[in-house]
């Protein structure tokens, strides 16, 4: 085939090899940052952070709203103080959540995120834009709204000394209904901690730490804590006749 002989062909080709106007080349962008911010989320974060309204915290606050909102905002999650003081008077622009999210104990030293943070900064970028969707019309009061809906149920454990560290200690791997479903002695308790520390590699928590989570566990989950929430099951044996 000859090119010339088809002018319409050239012509095509020649659009083609135009730069596109500025608009449409954002247009063709957003899509893929936004559907790549949020597979970095599901992938990173998602195990920490609900993102939903109504969804309730987990380990980590939810982040619906996020952006704009001021740091450790919502009323009913247990920020750590370290959170607390360095975020007072902040907000979570993008100016902050950048580098946060870049080494998240570098910027906040003491931060209670297990999270090594997000180095590449064209996937911070792509997380970022996904971050900012996650609102619905007045961003910044979104925490709260959502607290409304959801307050921090601490994941069904019954309140007590020690609640805040066997939420935050032991949900960073499993669910805390493995916890909960357990009925074990303070010694059998203190044998799991010690199994979780050298097999599952569980960070050794600090002694006073340790000391409050084994009485909790020990205390609303030990040999004779009743099961709370379990089916109680028919006897397994027919009734007794009645008598004549
Ligand atoms: C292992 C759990 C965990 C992971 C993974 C994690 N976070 Fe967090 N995050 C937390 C905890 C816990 C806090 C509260 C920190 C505190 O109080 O010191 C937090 C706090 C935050 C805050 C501050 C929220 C507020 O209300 O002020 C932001 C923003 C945040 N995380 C974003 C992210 C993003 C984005 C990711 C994924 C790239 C992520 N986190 C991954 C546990 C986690
Ligand atoms: C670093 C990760 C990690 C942390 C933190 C952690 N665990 Fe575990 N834990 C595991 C793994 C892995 C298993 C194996 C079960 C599974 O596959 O989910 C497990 C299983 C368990 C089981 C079930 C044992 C059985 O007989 O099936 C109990 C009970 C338990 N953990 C208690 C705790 C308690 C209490 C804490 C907090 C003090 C804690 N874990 C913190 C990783 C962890």
């Amino acid at each position: 085939m000859q090119l010339w002989a088809k002018p319409w062909l050239l012509l095509l080709l020649v659009v083609l090899a135009l730069p596109l106007p500025a608009g449409w080349v954002v247009a063709e962008e957003q899509p893929d940052a936004m559907t790549r911010g949020r597979d970095l989320f599901r992938k990173n974060c998602i195990v920490c952070h609900p993102s939903d309204v109504g969804g309730g915290h987990r380990n980590g606050p939810n982040l619906w709203g996020v952006v704009g909102r001021k740091v450790a905002s919502s009323p009913v999650y247990p920020y750590s103080d370290a959170l607390r003081e360095w975020g007072r008077e902040k907000r979570w622009d993008m100016a902050q959540l950048n580098p946060f999210l870049a080494n998240p104990a570098q910027v906040v030293p003491g931060v209670r995120m297990g999270f090594k943070g997000i180095a590449d900064a064209e996937e911070r970028t792509a997380l970022l834009t996904f971050l900012s969707t996650l609102a619905g019309s007045g961003a910044s009061q979104a925490g709260s709204q959502n607290d409304r809906i959801m307050p921090l149920d601490w994941g069904g454990l019954p309140e007590g000394n020690g609640r805040k560290e066997v939420f935050f200690t032991c949900q960073a791997c499993h669910s805390l209904m493995i916890v909960k479903q357990q009925r074990l002695s303070r010694r059998v308790w203190d044998e799991t901690l010690r199994w979780m520390v050298s097999e599952k590699k569980m960070p050794e928590p600090p002694r006073e730490t340790r000391e409050k989570i084994l009485d909790y566990l020990a205390g609303h989950f030990g040999e004779t804590a009743p099961r709370v929430g379990m089916p109680v099951l028919p006897p397994l044996l027919p009734p007794p006749p009645p008598p004549p």
